[in-house]
């Protein structure tokens, strides 16, 4: 391995060359330019790069070391000193996002390091690494490469029922970055107001406020999000998770899937489904395609592999009705330059090979399961707890009686190293619900999701 820093010796200086080199790394290592762990160039090609002697870059190297600041790692040469003090600080963190250290983790969204399929993935992108030309290798096209495209509407239309065309998909760099654009195309159109349903994804809802865009939170009902209050407050778009309620679990009867469509057409509106765990409904009976089809004018379909493969891939999908493609493609133009094409023709590998079929069909067995697994642990260590909602996705929502502590309970959970989230901190006025929990199961094995609930039956009990 050879390493490089940047180093300027001056002959004609009246300094020896040795203290030259010696200075200015220390000023690099005090500035933080060269942080601590810096790997250094050996001497001897240190030596080779400024034309200076061998012996001169050894004595600035020892000269450091004997300083602290340096330091010779045993068969990986010299770097700089792990403890190095730089004058560089760690930045004050607004929002901090790191999770708790637990053994048991429930919240729901988390990836799974053992079910993610690394050997057909690997095999996937090694093909797309071999096979990628201009489109994949160069800027791709924003709304994503051609073949990604071709696969999405393909496999949308197959397994979720969507209607679309390759020229109004757009891919994106998960569900987020989607929404983002959707916040501009609809500033952009005039639409300064989004309904959110509630309760609803939490950090979501600040997202959309940070994108410009205020929300306008709208009851969940057993029927799906209330038409009423849409009608009532003027806003001309609302984001919906209509297969699954989030976090409920809850899918939209078809009626008033209908009554929502009929609001777009009424006041020219437009609905987001977001179609986050689209696909895996673990019980086929009764199974709830998406419901852009019902009205592909009116509805942007968003699809993410965020719950399908794993969030780390950061991809997503639009199916954009045909009169917002263009605002929404203008949008991106001023954000970004396109996303991962060799990711993307990866993913179109992966689509077009069945892999995911197959990927979904092996996690469907395992997560029906673990979802037994959960209900039995609620049943026998929690048995206050009321489930909502039917056996799909990868959470459940439980609510407990109304004289349970719902954020004592978390904190004692935590306390018994099991990390999960409230049901309340997804509601817009948090006291107008019950205490619940939301369960995720998809990080541990069946002894652990039972072992989780045994100790949040324990907390219960305290
Ligand atoms: C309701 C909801 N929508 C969308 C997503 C996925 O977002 P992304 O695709 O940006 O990972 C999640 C993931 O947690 C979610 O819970």
């Amino acid at each position: 391995m050879t390493w490089h820093v940047v180093l300027e010796v001056r002959r004609d200086g009246p300094e020896p060359l040795g203290a030259q080199i010696a200075d200015q790394l220390r000023r690099q290592v005090e500035q933080g330019r060269l942080a601590p762990r810096s790997r250094l160039p050996s001497s001897r090609q240190l030596a080779e790069d400024l034309r200076v002697s061998r012996s001169v870059v050894v004595e600035a190297y020892e000269k450091l070391t004997g300083e602290g600041l340096l330091e010779s790692v045993r068969g990986s040469g010299t770097r700089v000193a792990a403890h190095a003090d730089t004058r560089i600080r760690k930045p004050v963190v607004l929002v901090d996002r790191t999770v708790p250290p637990a053994r048991f983790n429930l919240l729901p969204g988390t990836p799974n390091a053992v079910t993610f399929p690394h050997r057909e993935w690997t095999s996937s992108y090694q093909r797309a690494v071999e096979t990628a030309r201009y489109q994949g290798l160069g800027y791709p096209p924003l709304l994503g490469v051609d073949q990604l495209r071709t696969e999405l509407i393909s496999y949308l239309g197959r397994v979720r029922g969507v209607l679309g065309h390759p020229d109004n998909t757009m891919v994106t760099g998960g569900f987020a970055h989607g929404l983002g654009l959707i916040c501009a195309a609809l500033v952009e159109l005039g639409v300064h107001r989004l309904a959110v349903e509630d309760p609803s994804h939490d950090r979501q809802r600040q997202f959309i406020e940070e994108n410009g865009i205020r929300t306008v939170a709208v009851p969940v009902g057993a029927e799906g999000v209330e038409i009423e209050p849409l009608y009532a407050s003027g806003v001309r778009a609302v984001l919906v998770t209509p297969s699954h309620q989030f976090p409920l679990g809850v899918p939209m009867s078809q009626q008033r899937k209908q009554e929502l469509v009929r609001w777009a057409q009424d006041t020219g509106g437009w609905i987001i489904e977001d179609d986050y765990d689209g696909g895996l409904w673990l019980d086929h009976r009764g199974r709830h395609l998406a419901m852009q089809p019902v009205s592909p004018e009116r509805i942007i379909y968003a699809g993410t592999a965020s719950k399908l493969l794993a969030p780390g891939l950061r991809l997503g999908w639009l199916v954009l009705p045909p009169e917002l493609t263009r605002v929404t493609e203008m949008v991106r133009v001023r954000r970004d330059l396109g996303g991962d094409g060799l990711m993307q023709l990866a993913f179109a590998d992966f689509l077009r090979s069945g892999l995911l079929d197959g990927h979904l069909r092996r996690m469907r067995t395992r997560y029906r399961a673990q979802h037994g697994t959960l209900m039995q642990a609620l049943e026998r260590y929690l048995p206050a707890a009321t489930l909502v909602g039917p056996v799909a996705g990868l959470h459940v929502f439980a609510t407990l009686p109304e004289s349970a502590d719902e954020e004592r309970l978390v904190a004692r959970a935590l306390a018994r190293s099991v990390l999960v989230k409230g049901g309340r901190v997804f509601y817009d006025r948090p006291g107008t619900a019950l205490p619940g929990l939301v369960l995720g199961y998809t990080a541990m094995g069946r002894s652990g999701i039972s072992e989780a609930i045994r100790r949040i039956g324990e907390a219960y009990e305290e």
